[in-house]
C-alpha cells in the first residue's frame, strides 16, 4: 500500500518511519515532510499543500491511506475533503476537531457530559473578564479559544498578569481572532501526562502513556515551547489512574461526541493534571498527536502501525491490539538558536549520530539547501531513545546528542527528570 503523511514535524517523521517499517508499505510519501524525511530512501517528500492538491495526488498516485499530522489541516477539514473524494483517510472531521480548535467548545462539552476539567467561564467582552479574574482570584488560568501554536495560555500566577493577559487578548493583541474569545479557568494543582488513544469512530485503542517538557529551560523555566522533550512511558500514569482515565474521560468523550451526531475518528490526545489523590482532569483535548510525544512512543510500538492504522480507518479497531517494547523511550528536542521566539534559520547541520536500532534522529525544522542539511525551523530535531530502563534511555539519548553540530543549537539537559528521582 502507498501511504501519504501530511505535516512536516518530528511527530510526522517518526509517523512515517514507524509506516515504512510495515511490510505492507510499498511507499511512504510525505507531504511536504522535511530535510531527514527528503534524506531518508524509504521515505518521499511531496511538495504539495491544501485539499485539492493533496486530493489529485492522492488519487494519481493511488494512495491506499492517508494519515494527518497537524491540527491546522484538520481544523480546516482536510478529513471532510479526503472523505467526500472517497480517499481512505485517517483524522477527525472538522467537527470532530472543534474539540482542539475551540477551547471553549471543548469546555463546553466537558461541562455537558460531566467530563472532569477545571471550572471556567468564557468571555468576548473584556470588562466582564476581568470582573470574573477579581472574582476568582490568583492563580488562574486564562485560554486564547482558537489555535495559537503554543502561544495562547498564560498560566497567571497573580490577578495583574491575569488582567494583562485579558488586555493583550481581548485588546485584538498578536493572537487575532483566536484571542478574541477566551476561556478563564480555575488553576489545578497536579502532575501533567498526555493520554493519547486511536479512535475508529465507535472503539478506542490507548497508545503508551507520555510525558512532555513544555519549557524552555532545565528545571522546567524559562518561556512555553511546544515541547522540548518527552518520554514514555509516564510513571505518574499508574494502571489504577489509566483506567480512571479511560472510564472518566476518554470513553464518555467518544461516547458524548457519538450522542451529539460525531463519531471521532483519529488520534485524540488528552492533556490531563493528575492531581495528588490521583483524580485525573482534562486540561486540554488535542485531535492528533502530541510532537514530541510521538517520538518516544511510537520507538516503543513493536505492532505493525499500518494495519493498526487499517482497522481504525475500517471501523474494526475492537479485533486488534498493540504491543509495545517493555523498554522505556526518551527524546530530547534540539532547538535553534532563538527558539521560541526568534528562532534562526539556515545554519548547517554539520554532524548527526548515525541511527541505530535503540537511538533515531527524527527531523522537525530541517531542510535540504543543495547538498547540505540545515535549520528551517524551532525544534530542529527529536533525538529519541530506548534503554533498559528511563535512566538508560537517557543517557543513550544524550550521547546522541552530544554528536549533533549546528550553530546555536540549544537543548535541555534534564528531559525526564520528573520521572527520575534524584538526578539532574
Ligand atoms: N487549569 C490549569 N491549571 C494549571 N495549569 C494549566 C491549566 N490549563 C493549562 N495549564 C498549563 O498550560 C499549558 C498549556 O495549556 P493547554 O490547555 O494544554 O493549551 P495549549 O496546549 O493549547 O497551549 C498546560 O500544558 C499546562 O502546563
Ligand atoms: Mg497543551
Amino acid at each position: 500500500m502507498k501511504v501519504l503523511v501530511i505535516g512536516s514535524g518530528g511527530r510526522e517523521h517518526a509517523l512515517a518511519w514507524k509506516l515504512s517499517q510495515s511490510p505492507r508499505a510499498q511507499r511512504i510519501y510525505l507531504a511536504p515532510g522535511n530535510g531527514g524525511t527528503a534524506a531518508d530512501r524509504n521515505l518521499q517528500n511531496v511538495d504539495l499543500q491544501g485539499s485539492e492538491a493533496l486530493i489529485a495526488f492522492a488519487r494519481a498516485e493511488q494512495i491506499g491511506m492517508t494519515v494527518v499530522g497537524p491540527e491546522a489541516p484538520l481544523a480546516a477539514g482536510i478529513v471532510d475533503d479526503f472523505r467526500a473524494a472517497g480517499l481512505r483517510v485517517f483524522g477527525p472531521t472538522r467537527a470532530a476537531a472543534q474539540l482542539e480548535w475551540s477551547k471553549d467548545y471543548a469546555k463546553a462539552f466537558m461541562a455537558r457530559h460531566a467530563i472532569p476539567t477545571a471550572a471556567y467561564k468564557t468571555f468576548t467582552d473584556a470588562p466582564a473578564a476581568h470582573d470574573y479574574i477579581d472574582l476568582r482570584g490568583a492563580p488562574i488560568v486564562i485560554k486564547a479559544d482558537g489555535l495559537a501554536a503554543g502561544k495562547g495560555v498564560v498560566v497567571a500566577q497573580t490577578t495583574a498578569e491575569a488582567h494583562a493577559a485579558i488586555d493583550h487578548m481581548l485588546g485584538g493583541g498578536s493572537l487575532g481572532a483566536a484571542g478574541a474569545r477566551v476561556v478563564i479557568e480555575d488553576f489545578l494543582e497536579g502532575e501533567e501526562a498526555s493520554f493519547i488513544v486511536m479512535c475508529d469512530g465507535r472503539h478506542t485503542l490507548a497508545l503508551a502513556t507520555s510525558q512532555d517538557h513544555k519549557r524552555l529551560l532545565d528545571d522546567d523555566r524559562g518561556p512555553n515551547t511546544g515541547g522540548m522533550g518527552a518520554y514514555s512511558p509516564a510513571p505518574v500514569v499508574t494502571p489504577a489512574i489509566h483506567a480512571r482515565v479511560m472510564r472518566e474521560i476518554i470513553d464518555p468523550t467518544i461516547a458524548g461526541l457519538a450522542a451529539e451526531g460525531i463519531a471521532y475518528t483519529g488520534f485524540l490526545y488528552a492533556g490531563l493534571m493528575i492531581g495528588a489523590d490521583g483524580r485525573p482532569r482534562t486540561l486540554e483535548f488535542n485531535c492528533r498527536l502530541g510532537d514530541p510525544e510521538t517520538q518516544p512512543i511510537l520507538m516503543r510500538l513493536k505492532s505493525d502501525l499500518l494495519w493498526l492504522l487499517d482497522h481504525a480507518i475500517d471501523g474494526t479497531l475492537d479485533q486488534v491490539e498493540a504491543q509495545w517494547d517493555r523498554r522505556p523511550a526518551l527524546g530530547v528536542v534540539v532547538a535553534a538558536q532563538g527558539y521560541p521566539e526568534h528562532p534562526r534559520k539556515g545554519d548547517l547541520i554539520s554532524a548527526l549520530p548515525a541511527d541505530s536500532d535503540d537511538a533515531v534522529v527524527f527531523h522537525a525544522g530541517t531542510a535540504r539547501d543543495q547538498q547540505q542539511l540545515v535549520t528551517s525551523g524551532g525544534r530542529v530535531l527529536c533525538v529519541t531513545a530506548l534503554g533498559e530502563n528511563l535512566r538508560s534511555a537517557r543517557r543513550r539519548a544524550y550521547e546522541a546528542v552530544a554528536q549533533v553540530r549546528f550553530e546555536g543549537a540549544q537543548f535541555r539537559g534534564d528531559i525526564g527528570h520528573r520521572a527520575l528521582p534524584g538526578a539532574t
